[in-house]
């Protein structure tokens, strides 16, 4: 059967530690040995949305696995300009390749797109909805930095209602032991009820408040998230919330000495770069899992032997 990546929720606990294993594997690889993973496999990428880090690390992930790379990162110089269903796009570039990464504004598309697939088909991000591969970089960002997920206390900061990535990210830590959240957000940008109800009978423990400093005296981990501008459907709404909260070094004055600050980037101003050169700040080297992950995610979901 064919395997694709569309949400967090189709993976158990299981799956999870198999991926950390498998990035670990990844890392520990000679760059030779790499290069024949996917060796004469084509990757076809297409970004229906904005993207920078998600879009060239799974190139990178590609090329260093001696893959090849087709797409389009501007929908509009497409077929779809002309009106083309993204079931015919999904029919015709699973001609050309043997897998589909996409990311696409709406809710839902890269479910669909697998449902007509005959390619696996890898969600990079379907509105305000799921983010699966961000989550399993953060997951290994995490397991890299603390050599465990069990027990971290965790406090996701920001847009928490638009978010994908805490929404993905929130998911996959609830099956891990005695993970502890704080929710940090402005009262308009709380975590839907929905993602909250998603996690089935599964006992999270979570505070809510709207003060950073309170959360950031309590974490092992602060997950920021920039205002997601272009999900509000009033910008007046967003200009009142857009400078809510500011990470600097001030901010970081009570925190634990391990406290490490992670981000899926892009920030906009919730993070001073001031912050950048401190201990805490580990959000570019976790950029950087992030290829490393896309090269496991990859060959797991093309079949081959890692
Ligand atoms: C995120 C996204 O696209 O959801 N970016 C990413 O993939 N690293 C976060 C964001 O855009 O704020």
């Amino acid at each position: 059967m064919k395997r694709d990546l569309i949400s967090i929720e189709d993976l158990s606990e299981k799956h999870l530690r198999d991926y950390l294993e498998l990035g670990r594997r990844v890392d520990d690889m000679s760059p030779e040995a790499c290069r024949q993973i996917l060796a004469g496999k084509i990757l076809g990428v297409l970004f229906y949305e904005p993207s920078t880090r998600t879009r060239l690390s799974f190139e990178a992930a590609m090329l260093r696995m001696g893959g090849q790379v087709i797409g389009f990162s501007e929908a509009l110089n497409t077929s779809v300009a002309k009106g083309e269903s993204l079931a015919d796009t999904i029919h015709t570039v699973e001609q050309y390749c043997d897998a589909i990464v996409i990311r696409h504004p709406r809710e839902g598309a890269a479910r669909l797109a697998a449902e007509v697939s005959r390619v696996p088909v890898i969600n990079a991000g379907d509105g305000a909805n799921q983010h699966p591969t961000q989550t399993l970089l953060d997951l290994y960002t995490l397991q890299n930095l603390f050599a465990r997920i069990d027990g971290l206390r965790v406090s996701l900061v920001g847009d928490l209602k638009y978010s994908r990535t805490v929404h993905s990210l929130f998911h996959a830590l609830s099956k891990f032991k005695d993970v502890r959240f704080t929710f940090v957000s402005p009262e308009t940008l709380k975590m839907p009820e929905y993602v909250i109800e998603a996690i089935e009978g599964a006992k999270v423990d979570v505070k809510e408040t709207t003060s950073l400093e309170e959360a950031i005296a309590d974490s092992d981990v602060v997950y920021m998230t920039r205002i997601q501008r272009e999900r509000f459907p009033d910008p007046i709404e967003y200009e009142k919330v857009k400078d809510t909260y500011r990470l600097d070094c001030a901010a970081l004055r009570n925190a634990p000495e391990h406290l490490k600050v992670l981000h899926p980037l892009p920030r906009v101003n919730e993070i001073a770069t001031e912050v950048d050169a401190t201990r805490h700040a580990a959000y570019f080297p976790q950029a950087g899992y992030g290829m490393i992950m896309r090269q496991g995610i990859l060959a797991h979901l093309l079949g081959a032997k890692i």
